[in-house]
């Protein structure tokens, strides 16, 4: 498994992990929301929501990065996954843009340890299970692109997911 060694699961709330960065399942407009997003925004403090501000807004498949404020983590990384629309709509392309597009900013920016969320598949309705083996593969693909990033985390936030993730990376 390419990068195998690389790639941790973590089960519970991303604002609480020490990496690099965290990442954001942000929208177009990088406005604070609901999901993982009002939770970065709530633990981050309200210079999160004014740098986010500045940034001008991020296309979905994108993504965009700013200090981590009152997180433990140094940085957050907003990423923009798709609206589910039924999956013929380019969801899979974008979401793994999404994955490919932070990993690639991380390493630009020379941090080693990052951590994702499920990206879409809450409010944004994407199917777990398709997601997460977009996730896992779009994540690959980056880390034999940027090999210099060490540490990949998928922070699941209930018991299914996490399964999933499990089960998808051979691990128990
Ligand atoms: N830590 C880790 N994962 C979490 C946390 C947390 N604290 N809270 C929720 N999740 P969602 P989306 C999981 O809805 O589908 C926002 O309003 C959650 O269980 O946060 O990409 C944004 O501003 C799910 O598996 O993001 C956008 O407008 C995953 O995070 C929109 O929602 C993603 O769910 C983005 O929707």
């Amino acid at each position: 498994m390419t990068g195998g060694e690389k790639l941790r699961i973590e089960r519970g709330d991303i604002t609480k992990l020490t990496v690099d960065a965290i990442v954001n399942a942000a929208n177009e407009a990088l406005a604070p929301g609901g999901g993982v997003c009002g939770a970065i925004h709530a633990a981050a403090g309200p210079e999160l929501g004014r740098a986010c501000r500045e940034l001008g807004g991020c296309p979905t498949g994108g993504a965009r990065i700013t200090p981590g404020f009152g997180l433990p983590a140094r940085y957050v990384i907003h990423a923009v996954g798709p609206i589910w629309r039924g999956g013929l709509s380019g969801e899979p392309a974008l979401l793994a843009s999404c994955y490919e597009s932070a990993i690639a900013l991380a390493a630009r920016e020379g941090l080693t340890s990052i951590a994702f969320p499920a990206i879409s598949t809450g409010i944004y309705g994407y199917p777990a299970d398709q997601a997460a083996e977009t996730a896992i593969s779009a994540v690959r693909r980056a880390l034999e692109a940027h090999p210099e990033v060490q540490e990949v985390v998928f922070c699941l936030f209930d018991g299914e997911s996490e399964a999933l993730y499990r089960r998808l990376l051979g691990r128990t």
